[in-house]
């Protein structure tokens, strides 16, 4: 297991990156999440998990759903909340991240949940933050999003109740995406059958077959007989040079029509973690047809982030 993820007691503290965890640890987050899932059917919908915490939610990247939902999933446990400016703050007077994680310090808050356009921040963070406070990494760079791994895999389980059986697409930006990563890790410690990524060449990183994935570059020969298919937002503002001709050529050969879609497993979904660009990597027939389940990953986003804040603060544990 990444230490670091994990106090003295061997129960989770930070929740930083999908790699390094184990398989019943993963296990017990989903089944912890399931027990948040119907509370926003409840007349009250809070649980008192985490009454008198403080969850900084600090984000130097834009974001719409995991923002909100991790500030959500706080208010549900009885949190108090603060969304702290980045704009607005010291840091774009050049304040370095550790001198504005100590003055946060300082007002005696609980847990931070960081999203940073840097890979490894997040870590970095965790590495100098104060022992009593844990770290959530909301995405970080190009390297990890844990969460919205955890939330994907849920959302399968829901769908597909094992795991073992699947063989599982991830098209599209594969270079520059953080949710590849996390996802190809969970998928593969959670066991399930086969990992396929689909993309032009100039999108997958060379030596991705070490993380026990299949190349294709070609959608259709990657999509027949799956049981999943992730699909992936063209990341342009990551890109340094043309990696495409064009998002209307990208769209002709790797979107997701529904005539793409035929070559999958008849009871296939399609997942995509959002924001989505009509017409660049799926069609909106797609998206909001009947095998999506795009809405339904947002909505389980709250229960995980319940579950991995609640872990991490101690108010629900578990031992390696
Ligand atoms: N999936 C995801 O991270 O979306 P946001 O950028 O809106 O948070």
């Amino acid at each position: 297991m990444n230490s670091i993820q994990l106090n003295n007691q061997g129960h989770l503290k930070h929740f930083l990156d999908i790699e390094g965890l184990n398989r019943k640890l993963l296990i017990e987050i989903l089944d912890i999440a399931d027990s948040f899932l119907n509370i926003d059917t409840k007349a009250v919908k809070k649980v008192p998990l985490l009454r008198g915490k403080t969850v900084v939610n600090l984000f130097f990247e834009p974001s719409t759903r995991t923002r909100t939902t991790f500030e959500l999933a706080a208010k549900r446990l009885s949190a108090d909340v603060l969304n702290f400016n980045i704009n607005n703050s010291s840091s774009s007077k050049g304040e370095t991240l550790i001198d504005m994680l100590r003055n946060l310090e300082a007002m005696h808050c609980d847990m931070f949940v960081i999203r940073h356009n840097a890979g490894g921040a997040v870590t970095f963070m965790a590495k100098h933050v104060a022992p009593n406070i844990s770290i959530i990494n909301a995405g970080d760079g190009q390297h990890a999003h844990p969460t919205q791994a955890m939330l994907d895999m849920f959302t399968i389980r829901q769908n597909k109740k094992d795991f073992a059986p699947l063989s599982v697409a991830i098209v599209g930006d594969i270079l520059h995406s953080r949710v590849a990563r996390s996802n190809i890790h969970a998928l593969n410690i959670l066991g399930v059958s086969e990992v396929r990524v689909v993309a032009p060449k100039t999108l997958i990183p060379t030596g991705i077959e070490t993380f026990g994935v299949k190349v294709f570059n070609d959608l259709k020969k990657g999509l027949a007989g799956v049981d999943v298919i992730m699909m992936l937002r063209l990341q342009r503002e990551r890109m340094k040079s043309a990696l495409l001709p064009s998002p209307y050529e990208y769209f002709q050969y790797y979107g997701l029509t529904e005539s793409a879609l035929k070559v999958a497993h008849p009871d296939a979904i399609v997942m995509h973690p959002g924001p989505i660009n009509r017409g660049v990597e799926i069609d909106s027939r797609v998206a909001d047809g009947p095998r999506s389940v795009i809405l339904q990953q947002v909505n389980n986003g709250v229960a995980i982030r319940m579950a991995v804040m609640a872990m991490s603060l101690g108010a629900i544990q578990w031992t390696q």
